[in-house]
């Protein structure tokens, strides 16, 4: 069973500046709705029952935005608007499920996920990377099923164009189990397009087992000099341990560039 899942938050953002120099990325509105919010509609509707946010001191904005009470107390005891009183509601049920931890200096995704090794209680667990959302199906929810069928680590893969090989992780193929799954050979962290073993990517979605925090300890500095949660994945799948690549079939949005960012608000508005 998954339970818990991650949601690493203390990334700069320096894709999305001049925005994310006052603001935190993931409070940024698509279509009227804050970002982080379809993160957590994403988990809790795949039945996740804790939602750990790795934030930074920079960015307690976030923090903020799910303990404001006293705000909320107050506008709604001085006129009793029911929008206002549903999304403190809202606010109230995501706060129930999240508890924080810190990554002061933001080195890597690998580094934050290693931060929050003494609250993970079971085998496996999710990680959702906010940047990247997926629309119109419900990619973890299918993902823990495929987990609970194979036992073993799911990752979220797209097909991508193979010239942006070099901004993603690359997956090669061990074979393939049906339409949209295959057993995972290897992984490699954002290769050129002449070692790239395909052109399917890692987009974030990732069930993972509690192991990998023994390699993630073990880890040095890997690309552009962050530890990267794909090497230790690496380490793991050349131990033996089984992942299953899935092939999702929502729609990707990718929020973590400001071309992304426009378009996503757009796709949305058109749901
Ligand atoms: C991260 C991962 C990469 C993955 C990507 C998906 O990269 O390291 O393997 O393909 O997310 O969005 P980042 O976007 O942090 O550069």
């Amino acid at each position: 069973m998954i339970r818990q899942a991650i949601i690493p938050l203390a990334g700069l953002g320096t894709r999305l500046l001049p925005l994310t120099s006052v603001y935190a990325k993931e409070l940024l509105p698509i279509n009227g709705k804050v970002g982080l919010e379809y993160i957590l509609d994403e988990c809790i509707d795949a039945g996740i029952k804790e939602i750990i946010f790795i934030i930074s001191k920079k960015k307690k904005l976030i923090k903020k935005y799910f303990y404001n009470d006293n705000f909320y107390k107050k506008i709604i005891k001085k006129k009793k608007d029911s929008r206002v009183i549903n999304e403190y509601s809202k606010i109230k049920k995501y706060k129930k499920l999240i508890k924080f931890v810190y990554q002061n200096n933001p080195k890597g995704t690998g580094d934050a996920i290693l931060k929050t090794k003494n609250l993970i209680k079971d085998k496996f667990f999710l990680i959702l990377l906010p940047d990247d959302l997926i629309i119109k199906k419900n990619c973890s929810k299918k993902m823990i099923s495929i987990h609970n069928r194979y036992k073993c680590s799911v990752m979220a893969s797209m097909k991508v164009n193979r010239n942006t090989v070099k901004r993603w992780g690359i997956y090669s193929k061990k074979k393939n189990i049906n339409r949209d799954n295959f057993y995972i050979k290897d992984v490699i962290e954002k290769p050129d397009v002449k070692s790239a073993p395909s052109n399917n990517a890692v987009i974030g979605r990732y069930i993972l087992p509690k192991k990998i925090f023994t390699q993630l300890k073990k880890k040095q500095k890997g690309k552009g000099g962050e530890i990267h949660i794909t090497d230790s994945i690496r380490q793991l799948i050349k131990q033996g341990e089984q992942f299953i690549g899935h092939g999702f079939n929502g729609k990707y949005l990718d929020c973590g560039t400001m071309h992304g960012y426009i378009k996503s608000s757009l796709e949305i508005s058109k749901l």
